[in-house]
């Protein structure tokens, strides 16, 4: 069975689940019967439900602004538009896309501290009211340009916490010097209604949340004697995307759940929010890329860098260097900019074959173009095919063409129909500040826009929210 997800859309609903090797398979068949050789993308968007309906278990205080530069494929954000996810955007074409879904300026938060003009006079046209700052000039900016900007303070989270990319080199005002930021903005009539931080992508220490957390909380009570309305904390993302992480989402979610209980309990009516980038789509997209060509070199013509050496050496043990479709210019990117350790698979089955040392390059005429150095791995021929599973974060959204090589345009949606009917909206607590609503109702079989909730169906809605309830909008197309 199909449906769309959106207009162009389509997603296999499966009755059953079927393993990401079977469905690799299928797609490599596919591509034999079309005779196709470009690379392909498959995404779970099953998987992205999962993760939100997990998210809002593990922290129902915190409501999810996923970080849109971390997959922006129109896809994935209406299935988190539909679950009930609002959005966190850098720039105007994010906020532009975000938008085009018809979802509310109000549940977009620009938070990008060093945002350009015209980006925010944009943001300003279409009322993104919710940002960011953490430097004086931003705020002479936004005096000049957006004046009625909601503004959140982005403090410096502590360093010493291990994290896979560091954000606090380039962003955040140090706790120290909040005061006098805090005074400018007073001094230009600005509304400053928060608090934010970013731990760091990949954090591997819960403590690092703790700790920011309650230097937000100092920063929110420096703000609010000044007589600032404070009403926010956005506590940043950083939550780990893969079963391989070196810390679970839970024991993120535990820290995170104490210390705000701790120091922005419940009775406080602070709104909480986090930019979850990585943890929302890294495990559900999975990269197929055919080997386009293939070399056999002596194994120790391989320098420590993987770099080929000179001269021939006594050793006759193959080692195979395999030139694949994608590489690290297009989704691979991630291996030089986001620090990713990525793993290759294959159809064949290592245990029933031999392995040979192997090294898997990307298609650019550059020698950094290099996916992966050493890895074992049965022997391929040019033609077949390898996929890379936990790409969705930071890959596809960062991929140039150099070299004039496209990424995977391909593409392949799938959700498990159990899943797909989770995806019905929850309810959900309104971003700040938003009115309540009406909002569309529904039901399967028919498009539901211009539809409307009865009331006596939002009093059946159980939710903890109480201010106002939103639904995603959804079209639901039997094939
Ligand atoms: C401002 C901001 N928010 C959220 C994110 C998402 O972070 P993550 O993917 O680690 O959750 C990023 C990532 O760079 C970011 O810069």
């Amino acid at each position: 069975m199909k449906t769309f997800v959106t207009k162009n859309c389509p997603v296999d609903l499966l009755p059953f689940e079927k393993s990401t090797p079977a469905l690799i398979e299928e797609q490599v068949a596919q591509s034999l019967r079309e005779g196709c050789d470009e690379p392909f993308l498959i995404c779970n968007l099953g998987d992205v439900i999962q993760k939100y309906k997990r998210w809002v278990q593990l922290l129902p205080r915190v409501k999810p602004f996923y970080a849109v530069k971390c997959n922006d494929d129109l896809a994935v954000l209406k299935v988190l538009a539909d679950c009930g996810a609002n959005f966190d955007c850098a720039s105007k074409n994010e906020i532009q896309k975000v938008l085009s879904l018809d979802i509310n300026a109000d549940r977009i938060i620009y938070a990008n501290p060093c945002k350009q003009a015209s980006m925010l006079k944009y943001a300003a046209k279409h009322d993104v009211e919710m940002m960011t700052f953490d430097n004086e000039a931003e705020l002479h900016k936004v005096k000049a340009l957006y004046p009625q900007a909601k503004l959140v303070l982005r403090i410096l989270p502590p360093s010493n916490f291990k994290v896979q990319c560091e954000l606090g080199i380039k962003f955040g005002c140090h706790p120290s010097k909040a005061l006098p930021l805090l005074q400018t903005a007073q001094a230009l009539g600005l509304n400053v209604m928060g608090v934010s931080f970013h731990v760091g992508s990949g954090c591997a220490e819960a403590g690092a949340f703790d700790v920011a957390i309650q230097q937000a909380r100092q920063v929110f009570d420096l703000a609010v004697e000044m007589g600032f309305d404070m009403s926010l904390l956005d506590i940043g993302g950083g939550y780990p995307g893969t079963d391989n992480a070196p810390i679970t989402f839970s024991e993120i979610a535990e820290v995170i759940n104490v210390a705000l209980d701790k120091y922005f309990p419940e009775d406080s009516n602070i709104e909480v929010i986090a930019e979850p980038g990585r943890y929302m789509i890294a495990s559900a997209i999975t990269i197929g890329v055919n080997i386009i060509a293939k070399r056999i070199v002596a194994r120790d013509q391989h320098g420590e860098n993987g770099e080929l050496m000179d001269a021939p050496t006594m050793s006759d043990e193959p080692a195979i260097m395999y030139y694949v479709n994608d590489g690290v210019y297009g989704s691979f990117n991630c291996v030089l900019f986001d620090h990713q350790v990525v793993s290759a698979c294959s159809l064949k089955s290592s245990k029933d074959e031999m392995t040979y040392e192997s090294s898997i390059w990307g298609p650019t005429c550059d020698g950094i173009d290099c996916i992966m150095q050493t890895v074992q791995l049965p022997m391929h021929d040019v033609g077949e095919w390898f996929y890379f599973e936990d790409m969705g974060a930071y890959t596809v959204s960062a991929a140039s063409t150099f070299n004039g090589m496209d990424g995977p345009a391909r593409k392949y949606y799938y959700c498990l129909q159990s899943d797909w009917q989770q995806k019905l909206p929850q309810p959900v607590k309104a971003a700040v500040g938003i009115p309540i609503k009406k909002v569309p109702a529904m039901k399967t079989g028919h498009s539901l826009k211009d539809t409307y909730l009865s009331s006596s169906l939002i009093e059946d809605q159980s939710s903890s929210f109480n201010e106002s309830i939103m639904f995603g909008d959804l079209e639901w197309v039997q094939n």
